[in-house]
């Protein structure tokens, strides 16, 4: 009875012990870990960062020489940790992280001749890779200019020239096609849906999308809520409308005035049907249109319609229109908050959601 009590007691011992030393390696080794980060010049505080880090993570690290940009690295939001070597062995060579970042997560398959211009480009909201290359030849031409200007200039075509570059619109992308100095719709092209406006909300006769129309019709009740008269002059207008319309601008203007603020047929917005010229109820001139209360509530409601300023102020090198206080275009809810917010046009928003 007693020998076996002892046998217990001693298990237990040993047990005990065996713990003990396991307990004891694993520490010896953590800090044998964490001694291995600091020989490699890691600071206490970045190896605070990577204690947080999974192993294969540390290992990672371990197999590296010390990168100073790492706590960026890992600090960064799109850190992906599949991602970490890559990241740490272009740290070395480069110093724009986030472009690091974006370039192992995105276009490291993309055959892209890596320097510190194109990092720096690679980092700017509203990149696009398959314009790299335009980017680089506006960069060389223009060095005065910040590369995010160079971003939206490219995205926008100006590298092109207005018409003699254009080709056919995209028109399978519908509501959301883009029509403009570089886009043209054929001559033939007839959206569908195009309704007749009633009365009430234009002053003469007006043709619209159905879908812009009842969205427009909302926003015109919600404005006369507030004692503001919306009507449309002109919506829909096909490419004989509007040859004749720029014909007699020409004639009038000349063609270079007459292009600043007459599209050529088949470059016009309107022929998609999505777009419409507003005035209020005093009929004022469309150059007067800016002034009006009407303007003033559609700045800051419109796009709660799904509306967009389509020819805002100090856009017009983008737009390639003079600032037009009266044209709006349908691109639903969502877009129109978006480039609401975002301060942008709509080229810039089709080259970057939408191509
Ligand atoms: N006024 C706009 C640009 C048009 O003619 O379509
Ligand atoms: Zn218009």
């Amino acid at each position: 009875m007693k020998k076996r009590r002892k046998i217990k007691k001693k298990s237990l011992l040993i047990l005990i012990i065996l713990i003990l030393i396991v307990l004891s390696t694993i520490l010896l080794l953590s800090k044998n870990q964490k001694n291995s980060f600091e020989n490699i010049g890691y600071s206490k505080q970045e190896i605070e960062i990577i204690d947080k880090l999974s192993n294969n993570e540390k290992n990672i690290i371990l197999n590296n020489e010390y990168s100073k940009s790492l706590k960026d690295i890992i600090t960064n939001k799109n850190y992906n940790k599949d991602n970490l070597k890559e990241y740490i062995e272009l740290s070395y060579k480069y110093s724009n992280i986030e472009g690091i970042i974006k370039y192992v997560n995105n276009y490291s398959d993309n055959n892209i001749e890596l320097d510190d211009t194109t990092l720096d480009f690679i980092s700017k909201e509203y990149f696009i890779v398959e314009y790299l290359d335009r980017y680089l030849k506006y960069y060389e031409d223009n060095k005065d200019l910040e590369l995010n200007e160079i971003i939206t200039r490219i995205n926008s075509n100006l590298d092109y020239t207005f018409y003699d570059d254009a080709t056919k619109a995209d028109i399978s992308k519908g509501m959301y096609t883009l029509v403009n100095k570089f886009y043209y719709l054929e001559e033939d092209f007839k959206p569908e849906n195009i309704i007749t406006v009633t009365n009430e909300y234009t002053r003469d006769t007006a043709r619209l999308n159905k879908l812009a129309y009842e969205n427009f019709v909302k926003m015109a009740d919600a404005a006369k809520e507030e004692g503001l008269t919306l009507k449309i002059t002109t919506g829909y207008r096909d490419y004989y409308f509007q040859r004749t319309l720029y014909n007699n601008y020409v004639r009038s203007d000349g063609v270079k005035l007459a292009d600043t603020y007459s599209a050529r047929p088949g470059f016009s917005e309107h022929q998609l049907g999505y777009s419409a010229d507003l005035t209020n109820k005093n009929i004022v001139g469309f150059d007067k249109f800016e002034y009006t209360e009407e303007y003033k509530w559609l700045q800051d409601n419109a796009y709660k319609y799904g509306f967009i300023m389509r020819y805002p102020k100090d856009k017009e090198y983008i737009t390639g229109y003079q600032f037009e206080s009266w044209h709006y275009r349908y691109v639903g809810n969502d877009i129109a908050k978006y480039i609401y917010e975002n301060n942008i046009t709509y080229e810039e928003y089709y080259a970057y959601f939408l191509r």
